[in-house]
């Protein structure tokens, strides 16, 4: 996600803009520009000015916007998904002449066949971006008109989108619309604003107006007026904002974690959306033909805590589905193991950062043997997605809180593409049920956020045992998968003691810890794995656990052995992780902070281990 900020007023735009956009560094900070519109000559001209890396970097260029003059501009701050991050991929992006300027947070999810089709018509491209598609497409149609021109570029696109627009021949306008990603408007005395969050304005004024979806603002500094599709002028409510700044940057929320953790549904959605085309799964960045993914014999996954567990999760997902046997290491292991890799081993490596040492170190192993490396990556441009061979982004958005979730439920959705490709390409999944799988794959966001709508009980018990000394989460097979995930968000954000157990393993030494008032967390979410799992929990109930129940709806039989229990939406075996996962952290988060811990940043952690 990204940041975007406009302002039409009487003071100079640019410091607001800039302002604005340090509000907004969370959702994007690896390149950023504004454009300024002023008079010269009497002739309307717009100044971009656009810098790589951080904010200040832009702010240090233009003096902190003393050097760019002009009431009326538009402003962001980059979180690359389409191009890496430099100069020419930052926006503002412009068509010649900038006759047409403009920023966009969101994904054009079919801008390659607008930007073959807009090259056909004889532009010329000056960046990677799916962004500069949309500019040039409006430029296109634009004939002095700006809503009628809008409203053809709205027909024409797909994917998510919150734009702000300057058109060089309407001077001191500007022009907003979104669908599906934040657009705010703001109003004051001072002049009127748009902007992707609450933040961005907070300074300037609390009389803010949410958008819906394809409704058209137009903006000067006297006036703001909003459109329908149909170009009528529709009446808008505006509310005061009672936030104050600290909270608006968490969208309201207490703390980033459990804002990142809300986060997952879209998040999730923008990862598999672009990849699912007409019930088909396209993942066109893995660089690789049919007969090479029919050639796999081996594929070696490897990384670092959370992502490692995705990685658990993926063996089970992997194998049933693709019929390849799955490998598993610790990055920090693989690396030191002499691991002995077939010529047609394909090594993924996962990680949110792109940064991870002990990962990067692993990836230059396997390719330093001859081995192609394809990596999960979140950080569009990170170390790891430059040197591996190809890279399957994550489209989770800038993580902040050091306990990843977000990040974590795209890498997992993005190994059930992996699977659903590589299984129908290798004949291990027959069309139907193909089809089944891509339709419950689109299906996991609402049901995320179905959890997420209950929340409550979890809250509940949390409070009621952020005491908690010792805890075990148990499973099998990928509920063993789900159960490390479990006790990780558990220890690093409570500072309780836990761990991830296969239930089969339990009687042989650990039930030994168990005793009267011990918590653990049986999850059950595989069908045929059920039953093993119960009786695995009478093991520890008969020793005096506090037995929480995590499984499916249906599975009511969980509440004969279980002191509590957790009920996550059903869904397909492969897909379980998803769902499982979110209650656990959940529950995390509201222990550590019934403990009056600092969530977001846990002691002796950091978000990205880039040392061994
Ligand atoms: C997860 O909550 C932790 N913050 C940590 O285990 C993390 O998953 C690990 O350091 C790997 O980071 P990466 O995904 O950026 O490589």
């Amino acid at each position: 996600m990204c940041g975007i900020v406009g302002y039409a007023g009487f003071s100079e735009a640019a410091p607001i803009l800039l302002e604005g956009l340090s509000k907004l560094e969370y959702r994007g900070y690896d390149s950023a520009g504004i454009a300024v519109e002023r008079e010269e000559n009497k002739e309307p001209v717009i100044e971009v000015v656009k810098a790589m890396g951080r904010l200040h970097v832009l702010m240090e260029m233009t003096e902190n916007g003393s050097a760019v003059h002009g009431t009326c501009g538009i402003g962001h701050t980059r979180w690359a998904t389409h191009g890496e991050p430099s100069v020419a991929n930052a926006h503002p992006h412009f068509s010649e002449d900038k006759r047409v300027v403009l920023v966009h947070n969101g994904i054009i999810e079919n801008y390659k066949e607008l930007r073959e089709h807009l090259e056909k018509k004889g532009y010329e491209f000056q960046s990677e971006t799916d962004t500069e598609a949309l500019a040039l497409l409006l430029d296109s149609y634009y004939q002095g008109d700006p809503l009628e021109a809008i409203v053809k570029v709205l027909g024409r696109i797909r994917g998510s989108y919150a734009v702000g627009i300057l058109f060089k021949d309407q001077p001191g306008t500007i022009y907003a619309v979104r669908k599906d990603s934040p657009l705010i408007i703001g109003k004051s005395e001072s002049g009127n604003f748009i902007a992707s969050d609450v933040p961005a304005i907070l300074k300037y004024t609390n009389q803010v107006c949410f958008i819906q979806d394809m409704e058209i603002v137009k903006l000067t500094r006297d006036e703001i007026t909003f459109y329908d599709l149909d170009q009528e002028e529709i009446q808008k409510e505006f509310t005061i904002i009672e936030w104050d700044q600290q909270a608006a940057e968490k969208g309201g929320f207490e703390h980033f974690m459990l804002k990142e953790i809300y986060e997952q549904p879209k998040a999730v959605a923008d990862t598999l959306n672009p990849r699912i085309q007409d019930g088909e799964i396209v993942i066109e960045e893995l660089g690789m033909t049919p007969e090479e993914i029919q050639g796999i014999d081996r594929l070696q996954m490897v990384a670092c805590g959370s992502a490692y567990h995705v990685c658990m999760s993926a063996k089970y997902v992997l194998e049933r589905m693709a019929g390849i046997p799955v490998d598993v290491d610790l990055a920090s292991e693989f690396r030191y193991r002499n691991p002995i890799l077939t010529q047609n081993t394909l090594v993924i490596v996962i990680s949110q950062s792109g940064e991870t040492a002990d990962t990067l170190a692993a990836l230059r192993e396997s390719k330093k043997r001859g081995h192609k490396v394809l990596g999960i990556v979140n950080v569009v441009g990170s170390s790891i997605a430059r040197e591996a061979d190809s890279v399957l982004y994550t489209l989770a958005g800038p993580e902040i809180s050091v306990a990843t979730t977000k990040a974590y439920s795209t890498q997992l959705v993005a190994v059930y593409l992996l699977g659903l490709l590589f299984g129908k390409l290798r004949g291990c999944i027959s069309s139907e049920e193909y089809a089944e799988y891509v339709k419950e794959l689109q299906k996991l966001p609402e049901k995320i956020q179905r959890i997420l709508d209950e929340k409550e009980r979890i809250q509940w018990l949390a409070n009621k045992y952020s005491h908690a000394k010792d805890v075990f989460f148990i499973g099998r097979g990928l509920d063993y998968a789900i159960s490390m995930e479990g006790s990780l968000k558990l220890k690093e954000v409570s500072y309780i003691h836990s761990e991830a157990y296969a239930a089969g393993e339990l009687k042989h030494g650990t039930i030994s810890l168990v005793e009267n008032g011990t918590m653990v967390v049986g999850v059950a979410t595989q069908p045929q794995l059920f039953e093993k799992e119960i009786s695995n929990l009478v093991e520890v109930k008969s020793r005096g656990a506090f037995v929480l129940g995590l499984t499916s709806y249906g599975n009511y039989s969980m509440e004969d052995i279980a002191d509590f229990t957790i009920y996550v939406p059903r869904t397909a075996e492969c897909f379980a992780t998803s769902l499982a996962v979110v209650p656990l952290q959940l529950l995390a988060y509201y222990i550590s902070v019934g403990k009056g811990l600092d969530v977001d940043k846990p002691r002796n952690l950091a978000k990205s281990v880039t040392v061994e």
